[in-house]
């Protein structure tokens, strides 16, 4: 398969791409859920949701919060609404079309923002990260979670992308946006035949 579905995908061959992330990305996910530290009654968004694997387990934890999840792919939002038609129903989970660059919500909405596996695909992470920081209330906590590999210094590096940033620079990039107390956390990660590493960089909103 090629490898743009999980990037962007589309039709049979994307719907397929989103039942491999539904099954790849469940130690991934799971990181980002522990490193997002939800709180009863927490408003949360998710960008860039895929199949809503992880939206569906925040929905269930979240109590009387509010869930909120935004995505470009028109075959990951119908996957998702599937999977959330009881929440989408009562009203505790809302779906929309978006992309990081232009999020469909006010300043301040949330108290929590995770994105997992996504990065790789923002076309302008400096500036998407203002934007992720403009959804965010003062003091509120972001999970940033992506796979990565050794570099030739052994240094962690983002997996999969040309010339990916290191995590120091990711880490000026989010200070740059209005984060504050940037944590890197990793942990061995399986994903689909391989075992690499997870960062969850966790910042909390200036
Ligand atoms: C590899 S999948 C990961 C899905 C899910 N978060 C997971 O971990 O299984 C990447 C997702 O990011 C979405 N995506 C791509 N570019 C995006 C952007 N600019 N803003 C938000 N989401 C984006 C894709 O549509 C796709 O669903």
């Amino acid at each position: 398969m090629c490898l743009s579905q999980f990037g962007d995908p589309r039709g049979p061959l994307g719907w397929l791409a989103g039942k491999l992330m539904a099954r790849g990305n469940i130690d991934i996910n799971q990181l980002a859920l522990e490193a997002l530290d939800l709180q009863p009654g927490d408003h949360v968004l998710e960008i860039g949701f895929g199949p809503g694997v992880t939206l569906a387990e925040i929905a269930k934890q979240a109590g009387d919060g509010f869930v909120a999840g935004i995505e470009p792919s028109e075959t990951m939002l119908r996957e998702a609404a599937g999977r959330l038609k009881e929440h989408i129903e009562a009203g505790s989970v809302e779906l929309k079309s978006g992309s990081v660059s232009s999020i469909p919500y006010e300043d301040g909405r949330f108290d929590r923002v995770l994105t997992v596996n996504t990065i790789y695909f923002w076309e302008q992470p400096e500036s998407d990260l203002r934007e992720v920081r403009r959804v965010l209330k003062p003091g509120g906590r972001f999970a940033l979670v992506f796979r990565a590999i050794k570099d030739e210094n052994g240094a962690l590096r983002m997996q999969g992308v040309p010339d990916p940033p290191s995590l120091e620079e990711l880490t000026r990039w989010m200070e740059s946006a209005g984060f504050t107390d940037v944590i890197a956390h990793d942990r061995d990660i399986r994903f689909l035949m391989s075992t690499m590493k997870g960062i969850a960089l966790v910042a909390r909103a200036e």
